[in-house]
């Protein structure tokens, strides 16, 4: 039973509150939010409502058992005032394969785009324009059926809420390469946005953050011997002109900025290679000098340079570099979302 969506306007807006020049990411939340229930096998009526907090019972199973997963994706304000999304049917797709591995139900096409830009059309005046600037969103999926048996639930609920957004690391970041810890296994649900996933990471990356890194690049579980993912980024790595990222796999999620970004770079003619890397290719490379750069990508991190990496013990700093491919990639992204550039491919939405 899918109608339309009921929408119910904040009476008074929080907007004048916010210093839209000093956002730390994810704190501050516009004065709207889309919900929708399943129950009974379908997804109910959705709504728009001010975004207020929810009442769930104690036992739903998202407290229990972690059900839940999420998205994250951005809007882009033009200089015209248009606002733009990314590739949103790719986190459509994205949020329903995850939600599958975790045994919850589909959230249909037509709805998510119709909620999408509903939401984000009633709270316009919170995207701002400008490179930089945008308005993160965060659809999430949520089991709250009043039970503890631990198998999926009966019910559960879609939300979305919305964030104005600035960068997410100030400065370049500094990493760990994980030797201990992992992130993910095979058979595991790595690929996926599985809300626990990102709580495992917390305490590994605490340890971390203690000695001056802001993330951990994990390392297959196995060995600790190759290179995977950030936990909030993809890595590409750039030795000599050659970039080279690994292939996403069930353990490494399938990142919307990650494919764009390999995208551009073959289209500009650049040696890409999507292949299991070692960290010791990355140590050597480091010690020769054909490292170049490394960085992140991501929703929330966009393009993210990362100044040097941790290995055993051992620092390795990312030399500076004048024509750096991540400032070229990050330029073509935000050019292709902000509507100042040519769109080939048909991401802005
Ligand atoms: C995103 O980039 O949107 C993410 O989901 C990372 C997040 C955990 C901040």
């Amino acid at each position: 039973m899918t109608n339309s969506i009921e929408i119910t306007k904040a009476k008074t807006s929080k907007i004048q509150d916010v210093d839209f020049e000093n956002l730390s990411f994810g704190k501050i939340f516009t004065d709207h939010m889309f919900t929708c229930d399943f129950k009974n096998g379908e997804w109910q009526k959705p709504e728009i409502t001010p975004y207020a907090p929810l009442t769930l019972d104690p036992s739903a199973r998202v407290f229990h058992y972690g059900q839940a997963v999420f998205e994250g994706m951005k809007a882009y304000k033009d200089d015209a005032g248009k606002i733009w999304l990314f590739r949103p049917e790719d986190n459509l797709a994205r949020i329903n394969k995850s939600a599958e591995r975790l045994a919850m139900p589909a959230f249909p096409h037509d709805l998510f785009m119709e909620g999408l830009k509903k939401l984000i059309n009633i709270d316009e005046d919170w995207v701002k324009p400008g490179f930089g600037n945008s308005l993160y969103i965060r659809p999430f999926v949520i089991a709250t059926e009043p039970a503890i048996a631990a198998s999926p639930a009966l019910e559960y609920k879609f939300l979305i809420i919305c964030s104005p957004a600035q960068s997410y690391y100030s400065g370049d970041v500094r990493v760990l390469v994980a030797e201990q810890f992992s992130r993910s296994a095979n058979g595991g649900v790595g690929f996926a946005k599985a809300a626990g996933n990102y709580a495992a990471q917390f305490y590994p990356t605490s340890l971390a953050n203690q000695e001056g890194f802001q993330q951990i690049i994990w390392t297959d579980a196995d060995t600790h011997e190759y290179l995977e993912e950030a936990g909030t980024m993809n890595v590409f790595f750039r030795i000599n002109d050659t970039l080279i990222t690994a292939p996403t796999s069930e353990r490494i999620l399938d990142g919307i900025t990650r494919k764009s970004i390999i995208q551009i770079a073959k289209d500009a003619d650049i040696n890409v290679e999507i292949r299991p890397i070692k960290v010791s290719e990355i140590v050597e490379a480091s010690k020769n000098g054909s490292l170049k750069e490394i960085f992140g990508s991501g929703t929330a991190a966009v393009v993210s340079p990362i100044s040097a990496f941790s290995h055993k013990g051992e620092l390795f700093e990312v030399p500076k570099q004048d024509d750096k491919y991540s400032d070229k990639f990050k330029n073509l992204l935000n050019g292709i979302q902000y509507n100042t550039l040519e769109d080939p491919y048909g991401w802005r939405q």
